[in-house]
């Protein structure tokens, strides 16, 4: 594995992977890389011959009072994992390169419509962080294929409407969530969780899968429905910020005729924010 810092070093390896017709895979990151990392890693194989993998911690998607100064940073235990699972190219780029201007002055990219709902709501501006940094990585790498998980739900959805908008050549692909065997899907944010707040993290994903459950049951999304998973985090020690069942296709509020719905949530646990969302079906 090659271990890049430089733009231009990066783009002349690429380059050079790339001969002979290769397809080239990027998988971004901001390290500190666990098993749902790794799916998409070991996934993008199936796409392109060459995996770039990149860990920036982003500093345009976290707001002022965020997380990202203490954001776990394991550069040695990320290029282990990374080694393991045959990654090509490591870019791991420093402010400087990223945000050559500095942050503040980056020209950025915003996506209508997803950028303000649901977690974008709690979290002004984090989607347009997100998006500026992708864009930035996408042109610098020129992946034919890039893969997203759907653990976060929201971000991938408005990476393929940039990817969509602005007719970008790269193909988006959403994989499936890393869970724990007790349900709690993997994230770098779970290790800020007591043990006693382990033990109870779980039960977002049990309130989500009872919430699809009513769902189903009642063949219709209906606010009380949301209400009541609302309260039955608050009743299991959570500080729920949404629990939403949406339409697949836009995250819009489904009509009648929906039958393709996920429901997404975030709460707080303690000083942890968990996200988490459950695709389902209803039945025509
Ligand atoms: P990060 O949180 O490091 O996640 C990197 C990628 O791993 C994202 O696509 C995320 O959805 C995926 N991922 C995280 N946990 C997962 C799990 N349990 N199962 C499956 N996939 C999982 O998301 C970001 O970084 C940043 O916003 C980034 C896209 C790199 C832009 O800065």
């Amino acid at each position: 594995m090659i271990t890049v810092e430089n733009i231009a070093v990066l783009k002349d390896q690429v380059a050079r992977l790339r001969q002979g017709g290769k397809r080239v895979a990027l998988v971004p990151t901001m390290g500190n890389l666990h098993e749902g990392h790794l799916r998409l890693m070991h996934e993008a194989r199936q796409y392109a011959q060459v995996v770039v993998a990149s860990i920036y911690v982003n500093p345009l998607q976290f707001g002022k009072n965020e997380d990202f100064n203490s954001y776990p940073r394991t550069p040695g235990h990320d290029k282990v994992s990374l080694l393991s699972a045959r990654v090509d190219v490591l870019f791991k780029p420093t402010e400087m390169e990223m945000y050559p201007r500095g942050a503040a002055a980056q020209t950025f990219v915003e996506v209508p419509g997803f950028s303000e709902e649901l977690c974008g709501a709690f979290r002004p501006g984090h989607f347009r962080g997100v998006a500026t940094a992708v864009y930035r990585l996408f042109s610098l790498v020129k992946p034919d294929v890039a893969l997203f998980g759907k653990k976060d739900y929201q971000q991938w959805m408005l990476i393929r409407q940039m990817a969509a908008d602005l007719d970008l050549p790269v193909e988006i692909i959403g994989v499936d969530i890393v869970r724990e065997p007790d349900g709690l899907a993997l994230s770098s944010r779970n290790q800020y969780l007591t043990p006693d707040e382990r033990q109870v993290a779980p039960r977002l994903y049990q309130a989500l899968g009872s919430l699809r459950d009513r769902v189903v049951q009642q063949a219709a999304v209906t606010p009380e429905a949301e209400e009541s998973a609302m309260t039955e985090l608050e009743t299991n020690g959570f500080k729920p910020e949404y629990v939403a069942v949406r339409r697949r296709q836009d995250l819009k509020p489904p009509t009648a005729q929906d039958r393709q719905l996920v429901v997404l949530a975030a709460a707080w646990l303690g000083r942890t924010r968990l996200i988490d969302n459950l695709e389902f079906e209803l039945k025509p």
